[in-house]
């Protein structure tokens, strides 16, 4: 079966992060269609122009691991109502040099996370004000803003929410949809 490559980037470094919990919870709900890769994004170090004459090799490879996938999802935590540095410093250190924006033209989902109510609404929107910036047609609906989310798993760490877990379901199913209105966008 002729499968498209998924980055899936985690905006958090935190070892019980509920984002990347999130994250390996959605390759498992996959489609065929879809080949998910978590892509980390802590080894990078911050981005600093002065570095692109003398290009970090994180960052090469990074650049092409993005320019190798045909989507991007996104799952992130909300840090002070935006997204946290480590996530923005990933999207400008791949969104350079301009006109090489390995971003560009990549259909994208943007799934927040949050123990608060509001599921880390801020970060989501903040995220997609980026997106739009870098070319990246950011999936509209189903939105998914995944509040109390610590209460989605039981003693063991494992996931326990049904309703959430088929939430996750279409939404992985919505976005196999979304990627193929963009194919061949940029291929
Ligand atoms: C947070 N947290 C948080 N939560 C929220 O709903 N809105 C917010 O604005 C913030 N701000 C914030 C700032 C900083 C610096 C930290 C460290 C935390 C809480 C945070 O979203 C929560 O701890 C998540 O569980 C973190 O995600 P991971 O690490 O579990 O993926």
């Amino acid at each position: 079966m002729d499968q498209k490559k998924i980055g899936m980037i985690i905006g958090s470094l935190r070892e019980k992060s509920y984002s990347r919990k999130i994250a390996q919870l959605l390759i498992t709900l996959a489609p065929a269609t879809l080949q998910t890769e978590i892509i980390e994004i802590g080894q990078l170090g911050l981005y600093n122009p002065d570095l692109e004459n003398n290009l970090p090799a994180e960052w090469q490879s990074f650049r092409a691991r993005i320019k190798s996938c045909t989507g991007i999802i996104f799952v992130t935590p909300e840090y002070n109502r935006s997204v946290p540095g480590l996530l923005k410093n990933a999207i400008d250190i791949a969104s350079r040099p301009v006109t090489e924006n390995a971003w560009k033209g990549k259909p994208a989902a943007i799934i927040s996370i949050s123990q608060g109510a509001m599921g880390g609404f801020g970060a989501n929107h903040h995220l997609r004000q980026c997106l739009v910036f870098l070319d990246v047609p950011a999936m509209l609906q189903p939105e998914a803003y995944i509040g109390k989310v610590n209460t989605l798993f039981d003693e063991n760490g494992d996931f326990s929410n049904e309703d959430t877990r088929k939430f996750l379901n279409s939404f992985m199913k919505a976005f196999e949809i979304w990627i193929s209105r963009f194919n061949p966008y940029k291929q």
